[in-house]
């Protein structure tokens, strides 16, 4: 996601900036810029669209820039398509004040309107400008940079991470954070501020963590923290003892692996902005309760894991709207003469917007007259500009091929959607939307609690590395959440596998089972267990090994019967995929790994297919 580095010191900013801003390019970003300031030339700022040695050519390597005191960032658009005039660092009115901004700022239309009203102007279409306006207004009330800046952070809901440098109080550099991370480094040449430590590990590896709502004002000789009400902390240092390349992929041995951790932060992502005072609230959605109450047909279409999360969500969909849902795979749909028409919805689903059979099928979908709605995860991508209306996941950039954080925000955006369209047309309980919104806010700590500790996961792995094929079976969104596992280990591990609704094995695929054969039995949909365990007997009877994937209250009847057992937190059953699927990935991840494959960049695949 974006990255954040600071510095002041006894040496030129810009080269020190540009080279920890390259050090965070591992993260992903679409445009990067930095602010330096000198007593000659004041603040200079200088950004750009696209590659880092885009930023470094504009100011000659550092050189056109002068100035010891700085901030640098790399951006991953969320508000606003990537461009020159999106990318940080974002300055006040005045030209006074510069800022650099991770994380989110959930009431940011609202602060937008109140200080449109006080005849303020805005250059870009960022929650971050807003931040650095808001400053500034209330920095004109008070004149005092740190008082203003804890009226924002008063102010401002939502995550952030910020780096701030004014002209008026030219020695220092001012941090703040919440819910997104910040440290601070102290180093022989100056000291710094980062979201991340590779960008700094260079330098120095004497760090401080700096926690929620703590505010820091860096300058040359030395580092003040302080609480949100200015009463000053003694903060505890801390040594990296990590070596710059490990630091590449921020201390993972892999994109996917570092992905799939990153996932419980991900959802959180998704899901906070979009619940308040216990309602789904989906600004970006623009048809109201009569347009819903139009559509007679809703169609998901998607490719690949979009089209899984597709499958999982005609479930869901179904049970929450009480209304006919087709899930299709783009590739078909386009080419399918499909029954759409100005009464239809169509939800397409795609993590790089790019997708090409995904961005046919909805432009024959629009042709057609439907209404189109993208759930997307690049911002300012092909799909996300062509449909009527779009939702973003806020995943972050994903680098491994092999898809898994994206994955996991389509289904939670999926999720909410639901729940906001069942409330629209007035098909869901009041107790059951309560039910699964209270459990979808608390999943993302129920996820994180798994992820602390899957030894058993890498154990399984390690023990069913050399099968050759292996089957998934399941039913219900068991089976939906199994086409995902199932495509995940084919992908990274090249093993073959495939997915089965449990109920179609006596229809031919049962031929395939043979002594030995691994199946993947998937029994988490507490509903239908008991009919999904008669056919893992079934298999067990043909000399099947089975690993099975269950729930704590479930656990000790699965035990009866499969071989090895893998238990996930049980949440909603409308959620419940959501955490099974983290279970499923880490096991093709970890096959992958003892089979010694290229994990972040499996043969014969690309990230984005931009061809049929
Ligand atoms: C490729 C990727 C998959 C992805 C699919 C659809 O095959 O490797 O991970 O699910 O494309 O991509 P989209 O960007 O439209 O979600």
């Amino acid at each position: 996601m974006c990255g954040i580095i600071g510095f002041v010191g006894r040496e030129q900013a810009a080269p020190v900036l540009l080279d920890g801003l390259a050090r965070m390019e591992y993260r992903g970003y679409d445009s990067a810029g930095i602010a330096v300031r000198s007593e000659a030339r004041g603040l200079q700022v200088r950004k750009t669209k696209g590659r880092l040695q885009a930023l470094s050519d504009l100011v000659h390597g550092g050189a056109d820039v002068e100035g010891t005191l700085g901030i640098g960032h790399t951006r991953w658009a969320t508000h606003g398509e990537p461009s020159d005039v999106n990318a940080h660092p974002h300055v006040s009115e005045s030209g006074n004040i510069a800022l650099v901004h991770n994380g989110i700022i959930e009431n940011y239309l609202e602060i937008k309107e109140f200080l449109l009203c006080h005849g303020v102007t805005f250059t870009s279409e960022t929650d971050s400008e807003v931040v650095a306006q808001l400053l500034e207004f209330h920095y004109n009330e008070c004149h005092n940079m740190l008082e203003a800046v804890g009226r924002v952070l008063r102010r401002i809901e939502g995550s952030y991470a910020l780096g701030i440098i004014c002209s008026d109080y030219p020695n220092a550099l001012i941090a703040a954070r919440k819910d997104s991370p910040l440290i601070l480094g102290y180093g022989e040449m100056g000291n710094f501020i980062a979201s991340d430590v590779t960008a700094i590990i260079k330098y120095t590896r004497d760090v401080v963590y700096m926690e929620d709502r703590e505010i820091a004002v860096v300058t040359a000789e030395g580092v003040d923290v302080f609480t949100s009400d200015m009463t000053p902390v003694v903060k505890e240092h801390h040594q990296v003892d990590w070596d710059v390349t490990a630091a590449e992929k921020g201390g993972y041995p892999h994109f996917m692996f570092k992905e799939i951790m990153e996932q419980p932060e991900a959802i959180r992502r998704t899901i906070s902005p979009r619940i308040r005072e216990g309602r789904v609230v989906l600004d970006d959605v623009r048809f109201t309760a009569e347009d819903m109450e139009k559509f007679s047909r809703i169609f998901i279409v998607a490719c690949g894991s979009s089209y899984h999360v597709g499958v999982v969500s005609k479930y869901n969909w179904q049970r929450l709207l009480r209304r006919s849902v087709e899930v299709e795979l783009a590739s078909e749909f386009r080419y399918s003469d499909p029954l759409v028409d100005e009464h239809t919805l169509v939800v397409v689903i795609s993590q790089s917007g790019e997708t090409l059979d995904t961005m046919a099928a909805m432009r024959e979908a629009k042709r057609r007259g439907a209404r189109t709605l993208a759930i997307v995860n690049v911002v300012g991508s092909s799909i996300a500009r062509e449909a009527d209306d779009v939702l973003y996941t806020w995943a972050g950039p994903e680098i491994a091929v092999a898809t898994t954080k994206a994955y996991s925000t389509q289904l939670i955006l999926m999720d909410l959607l639901g729940l906001y369209l069942a409330d629209l047309l007035g098909t869901v309980e009041k107790a059951e939307y309560d039910s699964v919104l209270t459990q979808l806010q608390a999943l993302p700590d129920q996820m994180q609690r798994f992820l602390d500790g899957f030894e058993d996961v890498k154990y399984f792995a390690s023990r069913y590395f050399n099968h050759n094929s292996v089957f998934y079976i399941g039913r219900n969104l068991d089976y939906a959440m199994g086409l995902e596992g199932s495509l995940k280990l084919k992908e990274i591990s090249y093993i073959h596998s495939e997915a089965y609704a449990s109920g179609e094995l006596k229809h031919g695929t049962i031929s395939l089972i043979e002594p030995g054969t691994l199946v993947v039995a998937l029994g988490t949909h507490e509903a239908l267990f008991d009919k999904a365990m008669s056919n893992v007997v079934e298999v067990k009877a043909r000399g099947a090994e089975v690993l099975a994937l269950t729930t704590e209250p479930l656990r000790e009847r699965m035990e009866k019967i499969a071989d090895a057992t893998i238990v996930v937190p049980r949440t909603h059953p409308i959620l419940q995929p959501s955490l099974g699927v983290v279970a499923l990935q880490l096991f093709a991840y970890y096959v992958a790994l003892q089979r010694g494959c290229d994990i972040d960049k499996p043969r014969n695949l690309a990230k984005s297919v931009t061809v049929e």
